[in-house]
C-alpha cells in the first residue's frame, strides 16, 4: 500500500474515497487531475496534500513543455493558483506550494525548471517520511506499555507520504514492543477514523476498536483511555491547533478526565503567521456529507445543515505538540514562536 508516488512522468494516488472496500490507484499525467484529487478528497490529510501539490506542480512543468518560455511561467503560475485554491485549512499545502514557487523562480529556463521541480517534489516526499519517523521516535516516549490510545480522524500513513504523525507515534511505540490498543473515533461525517485509521492499523495487526465520536467521554470516564493523540492541519503562533471537526470536543473531555492530549505534526504544520486559532480558515464542505451516509439519506429534505470540516483545539487543552525537531510541552502561554526561533 502507498498513499502517493511519482512513477515515470505520472503521479499515482491511492483513491481513499473507496477505502476500506476497494484499494484502487489513479494515475495522473496532467496536473489538473491532481488538483481534483485533492479537492475531491481522493487524497487527504495535511502532509499528503502538500506532497500531492508539490508533485502536481512538477507534473504541470512537464505538461507545459511546448509552451513558449514567457508563456511557461504564466501557465505555471495559473496551475499553482489552482493548487492553492484546492483546500483552505491545512497549511502544509501552502508550505509545499511556496517551496515549489521558490524553485520555479530560481530556475534559469524551462528545462532546468522541470528538473528542479521534480527533484524538489521528491525531496518534500522523502522529508515527510523522515519527519514522521522522527515524530514517532520522539512521541513514543509519551506512550506506555499497555496504554489504550484514542485518536480522531486519520493522521496515519494515508494522511502523509508514509508512516503517519499521530499513528506514527503509535507505530513507533508498537515497534518498541509496547502493547498498545487504539480507539479510533469514527469521525463523522467523512468517517476517516472508521474507514481509514481502522483499515491501516488492521492491515498492520495493531489492535484497533472503532467507537462513534460521541462515545469518547463515556470511555474516558470509565478509565478505558490513557492518552489521546491526534494530528493537525495548522498550528497557530499561540499553540492553538486546527484538526478534524470533533477534535476540540475530545480535548475538553480529556482535560476533564485528566488524560494527556498530544498533537503530533511536522514543523510544516506550524504557522506562526496566524496569531491564534480564530484566524485559521475553516473549510466548509458540502452539506451532503452530513445529509447522506453513502447513498442513504439520513436528514429530512429541506433541513438546514452545517458542515465545518475542522475545529480548533485551544493550546490550554494540549499537553504537548510533538514535531520532528522536538517536543513543545505545555504550549499554552508560550506558543510555537520561541521553538521555531530556536531552530534557526
Ligand atoms: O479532511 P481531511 O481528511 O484532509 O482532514 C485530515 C485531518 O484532519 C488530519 O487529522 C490532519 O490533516 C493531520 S494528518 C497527519
Amino acid at each position: 500500500m502507498f498513499t502517493i508516488k511519482w512513477e515515470g512522468d505520472a503521479v499515482v494516488i491511492l483513491d481513499q474515497r473507496r477505502l476500506p472496500v476497494r484499494e484502487t490507484y489513479s494515475t495522473y499525467r496532467h496536473y489538473s487531475g491532481v488538483v481534483n484529487s485533492i479537492k475531491d478528497m481522493e487524497i487527504r490529510g495535511a502532509p499528503a496534500i502538500g506532497v500531492a501539490a508539490a508533485m502536481g506542480i512538477a507534473l504541470a512543468s512537464l505538461n507545459f513543455d511546448d509552451a513558449k518560455p514567457e508563456k511557461f511561467r504564466e501557465r505555471m503560475n495559473d496551475a499553482i493558483g489552482l493548487f492553492a485554491a484546492a483546500r483552505p485549512t491545512a497549511v502544509n499545502l501552502f508550505w509545499a506550494i511556496n517551496r515549489m514557487k521558490a524553485v520555479l523562480e530560481s530556475a534559469s529556463d524551462k528545462n532546468s525548471a522541470r528538473e528542479k521541480l521534480k527533484a524538489e517534489a521528491l525531496r518534500i516526499y522523502e522529508e515527510d517520511i523522515a519527519a514522521n519517523r522522527e515524530i514517532g521516535r520522539l512521541g513514543s516516549a509519551y506512550i506506555k506499555d499497555g496504554d489504550t490510545v484514542m485518536t480522531h480522524c486519520n493522521a496515519g500513513a494515508l494522511a502523509t507520504a508514509g508512516y503517519g504523525t499521530a499513528l506514527g507515534v503509535i507505530r513507533a511505540a508498537v515497534e518498541q514492543g509496547k502493547k498498545i490498543q487504539v480507539f479510533a473515533c469514527e469521525t463523522r461525517p467523512y468517517l476517516q477514523g472508521a474507514r481509514l485509521t481502522a483499515w491501516e492499523l488492521m492491515k498492520e495487526g495493531i489492535p484497533v476498536t472503532v467507537i462513534t465520536d460521541g462515545m469518547s467521554g463515556h470511555f474516558m470516564s470509565r478509565g478505558a483511555i490513557q492518552k489521546v493523540i491526534v494530528g493537525a492541519d495548522r498550528i497557530a503562533a499561540n499553540g492553538d491547533a486546527a484538526n478534524k471537526i470533533g477534535t476540540y470536543g475530545h480535548s475538553v473531555l480529556a482535560r476533564e478526565h485528566g488524560i494527556p492530549f498530544y498533537v503530533a505534526a511536522p514543523v510544516s504544520t506550524l504557522d506562526p503567521g496566524v496569531a491564534t486559532g480564530n484566524e485559521i480558515p475553516i473549510e466548509e464542505r458540502s452539506v451532503d456529507e452530513v445529509a447522506y451516509i453513502g447513498e442513504r439519506q439520513i436528514v429530512p429534505e429541506g433541513v438546514f445543515i452545517r458542515n465545518p470540516s475542522f475545529d480548533v483545539t485551544p493550546a490550554r487543552n494540549i499537553s504537548a505538540i510533538i514535531t520532528e525537531k522536538g517536543v513543545i510541552e505545555n504550549p499554552c502561554g508560550r506558543g510555537i514562536t520561541g521553538f521555531l526561533q530556536g531552530l534557526k
